[in-house]
């Protein structure tokens, strides 16, 4: 059986888990190094995990010609450059959204992307992989609901995160980058259509900390699409009750929902609060599947040389609409893609 060998830059909140699951769950999958400019980090995943390489130096990560394949999940600021770098020296590359923090990058590592098209390039949209929003997509594509109309969006992390969030902001682009971004991918992708019109509002309604890197607690978006679908999206940080993840897609004939309640599991507390239903705590736990999907799909399309699903392009739509929503939030007017 042949194995992809890989080597993963990152190994934060995210990059962890991604690091175990080409370690440990996915059939076909190495994890030969890790990469993070965090030793004690580094130290770790050797010393619990038994890679066999372990970098400080990305650079020198790149030189170790047992390599197949990078999975970057460092932070959103690096991921241009470490790219590009991983591409020119010759491995099949999965990204972390986004592609860049800024339009300018995203714009250069997309034809970087493409001139590379010999190598297999795939982004961390992993909503698509998701094994509801999969049902939901099938539906959708099969007519069920007839032809969508409109489509909301919501994405709201816990506020019990929300201190991570703040020391995250300076490097994360935004909330319409960082964290809107998936609901703008999942419209375009729901809707095989791209964005025309982008009206955005926002503010900081309970962490004034979010505005010192030009950032904002809690946003709305409502978006016209080409095919005249209508789309509303709100993200933010302060949610009481959990992660809450939840998207409806209503249609000429029908709607179907998607995470109304982001519920935990299937088990009811019945207590002194009444009869309740537990939510989701974080992405690591709502999305546990759609990452182990996403990478095994990455490198069953090495193996098989096949196009990945989830590329520059989409990248570069879902980051354009970001960038729009972020430029109507600061001007408070209409903007036309
Ligand atoms: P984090 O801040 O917890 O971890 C960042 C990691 O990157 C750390 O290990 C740090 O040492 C490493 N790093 C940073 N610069 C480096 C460099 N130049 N060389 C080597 N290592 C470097 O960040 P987190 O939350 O794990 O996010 C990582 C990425 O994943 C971000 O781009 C974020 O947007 C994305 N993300 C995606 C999610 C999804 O659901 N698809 C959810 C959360 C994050």
């Amino acid at each position: 059986m042949r194995t992809i060998k890989m080597g993963i830059v990152g190994l934060g909140r995210l990059g962890k888990r991604h690091a175990e699951n080409i370690a440990f769950r996915v059939p076909n999958a190495e994890l030969l190094a890790v990469c993070s400019i965090k030793q004690d980090e580094v130290d770790e995943a050797q010393k619990n995990w038994g890679i066999k390489y372990a970098y400080t130096n990305y650079k020198e990560m790149l030189e170790n010609e047992e390599l197949d394949a990078i999975f970057i999940a460092s932070s959103s600021t690096e991921h241009c450059k470490q790219i590009e770098l991983a591409l020119e020296a010759g491995y099949h590359v999965f990204s972390e959204k986004p592609l860049g923090i800024t339009k300018e990058e995203v714009d250069y590592i997309t034809n970087i992307i493409e001139k590379h098209n010999d190598k297999k390039f795939m982004l961390g949209f992993m909503r698509r992989f998701d094994p509801s929003y999969l049902y939901a997509k099938k539906k959708l594509d099969d007519g069920d609901i007839g032809k969508p109309m409109y489509i909301r969006c919501y994405s709201i992390d816990p506020v019990s995160a929300v201190e991570g969030a703040i020391a995250f902001a300076e490097k994360s682009g935004g909330l319409y980058l960082d964290m809107m971004i998936h609901d703008l991918d999942l419209a375009r992708w729901f809707l095989n259509s791209e964005a025309k019109t982008v009206f955005a509002v926002g503010d900081n309604y309970l962490y004034p900390e979010f505005g010192e890197h030009d950032d904002i607690d809690n946003g709305a978006a409502m978006i016209q699409f080409e095919n005249g679908a209508v789309a509303s999206f709100f993200a933010g940080r302060t949610s009481v009750h959990g992660y809450h993840i939840e998207t409806e897609i209503i249609g000429t004939k029908g709607t179907l929902r998607i995470g109304t309640i982001p519920e935990k599991n299937l088990v009811t507390v019945f207590n002194e609060n009444g009869a309740v239903r537990e939510c989701h705590e974080g992405f690591l736990e709502r999305f546990e599947n759609a990452y182990l999907n996403e990478l095994q799909e990455f490198v069953n399309c090495v193996l098989e040389d096949r196009k990945t699903p989830v590329g520059a392009f989409d990248g570069l739509k879902a980051t354009e609409i970001g960038y729009a929503c972020k430029q109507s939030l600061i001007t408070n007017q209409l903007v036309m893609l």
